[in-house]
């Protein structure tokens, strides 16, 4: 009921009546007083005024499930909320739901990770509320060789969250950086639970840099936040809502096809370092070539000096552009 009343709140202009909250949820007066009461318990500043009812001044920095919640506009992405004060990983977390049954869409959300993970074994540092740290459950009846594919569909999906919610461009490091003046604004983790021919769920897990003020000297010359950017916090919840609209959009128009046929022009469209030289990073294979941008199966097109045209797969190698991170 708290959502509810949340979304109320915040889907209207101006005030909502007692009364129209009492009939649209069907509760009574005094339940309803009691979860304003709560809210403002939790940090919402909201304003009563006789005869005109409720209006929110101020909401709390916070990713609740029922303040992200009340800003979700999906069918089915991020419709099931889990909000954590602190995890050891999100992913985990998803995946130990995902192991009991959550469905399609099912989102976990922490202000802080004990022991978040990056990729290759590496490790994730989510500073408590000052970040954005989610793991979504999906369960696409696609063959497990196509699953690294929806890491690139949950980065398309961060970038445009970032530019719907905070104005923000971003470009995409394929296959799962998104960044910004050749700085890491967002990482990806997409992990899997599969038999040979059949995938039980994918956790697709992000990491956002929001609001960190500074990071380490070591990584500042390799990660920025959006409130570095845009000089303000940005708003969290918004941010995660818009990610999870833009992801139930791209992830069903990858289903449509069970490739990225419809989604590669708008994924190259962002893709960082098409026609500039990279370094492809396979185990015991190293070698330059010119990116040509992603294939419809996600894989990037390298032509090497000799002319040949190599497709490297995202899940086994990383490329690097030869001057600095991107
Ligand atoms: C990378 O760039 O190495 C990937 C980083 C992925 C970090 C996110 S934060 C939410 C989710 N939970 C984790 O433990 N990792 C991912």
């Amino acid at each position: 009921m708290k959502s509810r009343i949340l979304r109320a709140l915040s889907h209207t202009e101006g005030y909502v009546s007692g009364q129209e909250l009492c009939e649209e949820l069907e509760v009574s007066r005094t339940a309803v007083w009691k979860v304003i009461n709560q809210l403002k318990e939790e940090g919402y500043e909201i304003e009563s005024v006789p005869r005109k009812g409720y209006r929110i001044l101020k909401r709390p920095d916070t990713i609740t499930a029922e303040e992200v919640g009340s800003r979700i506009e999906t069918k089915w992405a991020g419709k099931t909320i889990y909000s954590l004060e602190t995890v050891d990983s999100t992913n985990n977390e998803a995946s130990r739901l995902a192991e009991n049954g959550a469905a399609e869409g099912t989102l976990v959300l922490a202000e802080e990770q004990g022991k978040g993970k990056g990729r290759r074994g590496r490790s994730w540092v989510t500073p408590a509320g000052s970040a954005v740290a989610m793991s979504l459950v999906v369960r696409p009846q696609i063959p497990p060789s196509r699953a690294s594919m929806m890491t690139l569909v949950m980065g398309l999906a961060v970038a445009y969250g970032c530019r719907d919610c905070c104005g923000v461009e971003t470009g995409i490091k394929w296959p799962n950086d998104i960044v910004v003046d050749g700085k890491k604004i967002c990482g990806i983790l997409t992990e899997m639970s599969s038999e040979i021919d059949y995938i039980k769920y994918l956790v697709i897990g992000a990491g956002i840099n929001t609001n960190i003020e500074s990071f380490p000297p070591e990584l500042q010359q390799k990660a920025v936040s959006l409130h570095q950017i845009t000089g303000s916090r940005p708003d969290r919840a918004a941010l995660i809502a818009a990610c999870m609209k833009r992801f139930e959009e791209f992830y069903e128009a990858f289903l449509e096809t069970q490739d990225f046929s419809l989604l590669r022009k708008p994924y190259n469209d962002l893709l960082i370092g098409i026609g500039s030289k990279v370094r492809v990073l396979e185990p015991g294979n190293e070698y330059d070539g010119i990116s040509e941008g992603i294939d419809e199966m996600g894989e990037l097109l390298v032509r090497r000096e000799d002319g040949t045209l190599e497709k490297v797969y995202a899940g086994e190698v990383s490329v690097r552009g030869i001057y600095g991170y991107v």
